[in-house]
């Protein structure tokens, strides 16, 4: 058995581990880059504080600060063509998902020149691309270390995944006081994100022992500081090992792929423009009452991991604790149903086959430990509406 395991060339971790990106740059010989950042991390002067700390190490960089939730390929292009206008030699990602998402693609763009549309799944890109550096500003993507970008197709209104090592960042660094102004939906949400990489990459049919070692470290992280970081945005020790549960989950989802959760949630973001993390918590329980039997000892280490089952739970019990585990988290996390978030009842069901489609053809769904048809897809989608917590 062959098992392949990628990760950046360089991970720094810590708190004003931010800080040494001159070095890290000049480590990969990019005198010229474009940081491209999220607007909030602009306003808060993070990006502007960068850009000074590398002047002074004699590398000027320019700063693209138009990153939109949800990239597309047009927002994308937009980058792009910033980057072979100001000559830069390489990129620097600060923020979330969204803007390490929009550096990579962008990369791989500037160098292939070929259309996102023509590199998505089941294409994959192994590539050598343009140095993209990844400064995650919140504890959830995992992106910073991940060889997946998802970008949406504008015309298509399709999220397109974009896989492969020309999505890998050639270095990360995870800095978790980046998090400490992350607002509480998003904390919550990205951690819930988190959360599910890290048991989608221990449950999926592409496990594999470091995946499975990594997974559950986030989970244990995650597990015993998710409703910590909630009541005290301002814990800076939650903050800390949240960011660690999130980067391990990374590490363990890009070796192994996500799974059906993913799989029925980037439809609904991308057609009803739900965050993320809350459209993965929608499903999250659903998911996982419907997987439950196909790997019944894999959820009961990620119950116990977790911390909502013990050693003495047997697997089946330690599976259901699980489930009433997840509905009580969403609960207690505020997670609104898909109702309560505005989702239009009619246009939802109206859209459930494109849902589906869309869903089948991510090929995620495949990865989990119990298949769905496409039937099985719509009744879970179905009930998905119907959810009303408990
Ligand atoms: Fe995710």
């Amino acid at each position: 058995m062959i098992n392949r395991v990628l990760m950046p060339r360089e991970i720094l971790i810590g708190g004003g581990s931010r800080f040494r990106l001159p070095g890290v740059l000049k480590g990969l010989g990019v005198i010229r880059p474009l940081l491209v950042a999220d607007p909030v991390m602009v306003r808060l002067g993070h990006a502007d504080a960068l850009r000074d700390a590398l002047m002074r190490e004699g590398i000027e960089a320019g700063i693209f600060s138009d990153v939109v939730e949800d990239p597309t390929d047009i927002s994308v292009a937009v980058v792009a063509e910033r980057v072979v206008a100001g000559r830069h030699d390489g990129l620097v990602a600060i923020g979330g998902g969204s803007a390490i998402d929009t550096a990579k693609a962008a990369a791989i763009v500037v160098t292939t020149g070929e259309p996102l549309s023509a590199l998505k799944v089941p294409r994959i890109v192994d590539a050598v691309v343009m140095p993209v550096v990844a400064i995650p500003t919140t504890a959830g993507t995992g992106s910073e270390v991940t060889r997946a970008a998802v970008i949406t197709n504008a015309a298509a209104n399709e999220k397109m995944l974009i896989l492969g090592t020309a999505a890998l960042p050639v270095a990360a660094i995870v800095d978790y006081e980046l998090t400490l102004t992350c607002p509480y939906r998003v904390t919550v949400d990205t951690g819930i994100d988190a959360l599910t990489h890290a048991l989608e990459a221990l449950v999926n049919r592409n496990g594999n022992p470091h995946a499975e070692a990594l997974a559950l470290s986030a989970l244990q992280q995650i597990g015993a500081n998710l409703e910590r970081v909630a009541d005290n945005l301002d814990d800076h020790a939650a903050r800390e090992a949240m960011m660690l549960g999130a980067l391990h989950a990374g590490l363990a989802v890009s070796n192994t792929s996500t799974a059906l959760i993913h799989g029925l949630s980037r439809p609904i973001g991308a057609i009803f423009h739900v965050p993320h993390g809350m459209s993965n918590a929608m499903v999250l329980p659903l998911v996982t009452r419907f997987s439950l039997s196909s790997a019944p000892a894999l959820y009961a280490a990620a119950a116990r991991a977790l911390g909502f089952a013990t050693e003495a739970d047997g697997d089946v019990l330690a599976g259901d604790k699980l489930v009433a585990a997840f509905e009580a988290l969403n609960r207690r996390l505020k997670v609104p149903t898909l109702r309560a978030f505005g989702v239009d009842r009619r246009r939802y069901f109206d859209l459930l086959p494109e849902m589906v489609r869309q869903g089948l053809a991510s090929g995620t769904p495949n990865n989990n430990p119990r298949i769905p048809t496409a039937s099985e897809m719509e009744t879970l989608y179905r009930l998905a509406y119907e959810y009303e917590g408990v």
